[in-house]
């Protein structure tokens, strides 16, 4: 919506006002130290006070055309913690006009006639940016197949910056589906903007793909692969784990191959550095085990819980009130 030169990285978070959120590209650190300071302050509220009136009257339409929990609930509650309300448009969308053969530009052009803001779950690469040039509304997107998933990106940044201080220096690892897991490719390019070792862990087949891999060694960051975690478990800052993304796959017995490959346990924690986190954008399935989750360096759930604040501090800013 807003012309391609000034849809670049905002210096502060009030230049996000009107825009769209497509991508992690459209952020550098000085943005990103801005919305992180609006988080902050959005997180106190909600200790505080449980939430603030300032997005009263605004109305956010929630479409989501693939499943979802945190992401549709976190924007949710985000939105109804700052006094706004919510059209969801998710598991019903087989009962929508969607299921009768809308395209995708005409059921936003219809929803931004009744919302101020958009944020759009589908399943195809690139849905959002063609969602976002329909509209004359913010959208944001909430994952584009295995593309990318912006916000996801900004709330493990913050959950990192929030228990190890800062991103400068850390040694992170993302284990398991790093061809198909948008969380992995919108957070290694967040990631990239800053002085970090990435190490990533898979399969042959669940490799990062190579265009995201020849970015990051275009941008100098100090990248390797490796198919083993006890390699590197006991070297890194963050082990950032992966769900395998079985409705990527075309062939499900490939799927079945690989979709237990790494499971992390209390045993290979115990060969993990005191003070690292280990995260997963949740849900999980059985790549880390549950007796994993008392141990306080597990950081899912904190994860989960800073998405909220930091789709509060987004909503904020897209509709100008940050
Ligand atoms: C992720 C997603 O949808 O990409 N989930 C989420 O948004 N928290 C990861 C996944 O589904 O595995």
């Amino acid at each position: 919506m807003i012309p391609e030169p000034l849809a670049r990285a905002p210096a502060r978070a009030h230049d996000l006002a009107g825009r769209d959120i497509l991508s992690v590209s459209q952020f550098d650190p000085a943005s990103l130290g801005a919305i992180f300071e609006i988080t902050d302050e959005m997180r106190a509220i909600v200790q505080r006070d449980g939430g603030t009136d300032l997005l009263t009257r605004r109305v956010l339409a929630a479409l989501f055309y693939e499943p979802s929990t945190r992401t549709s609930a976190s924007f949710i509650a985000a939105m109804q913690r700052l006094g706004g309300s919510v059209i969801p448009i998710t598991q019903g969308v087989q009962f929508s006009s969607v299921s009768k053969g809308e395209s995708l530009p005409d059921t936003i052009r219809t929803l931004e006639q009744y919302a101020d803001v958009i944020v759009l779950r589908h399943p195809v690469v690139g849905s959002a940016k063609i969602a976002a040039d329909a509209a004359a509304k913010p959208v944001i997107n909430a994952g584009d197949g295995a593309g990318e998933h912006p916000t996801q990106a900004l709330l493990d940044l913050y959950t990192i910056r929030d228990a190890l201080g800062a991103i400068d220096g850390l040694h992170i690892a993302m284990v398991g589906d790093l061809r198909f897991g948008r969380t992995v490719h919108s957070l290694t390019k967040l990631l990239a903007q800053y002085d970090v070792r990435l190490t990533f862990v898979s399969p042959e087949i669940l490799r990062l793909p190579l265009n995201v891999m020849n970015d990051l060694r275009d941008a100098g960051v100090d990248v390797r692969e490796t198919y083993n975690v006890a390699d590197i478990v006991g070297d890194v800052d963050v082990l950032y784990v992966t769900r395998v993304q079985k409705e990527r796959f075309t062939d499900l017995q490939q799927y079945e191959e690989v979709k237990d490959f790494y499971v992390i346990t209390p045993d290979i924690m115990r060969s993990a550095r005191r003070e690292m986190i280990l995260m997963h954008p949740l849900p999980r399935v059985t790549e880390i085990a549950e007796s994993v989750d008392a141990d306080p360096r597990a950081a899912y759930f904190r994860q989960a819980r800073n998405g909220m604040f930091v789709r509060m501090a987004l909503l904020a800013a897209v509709l100008g009130k940050a």
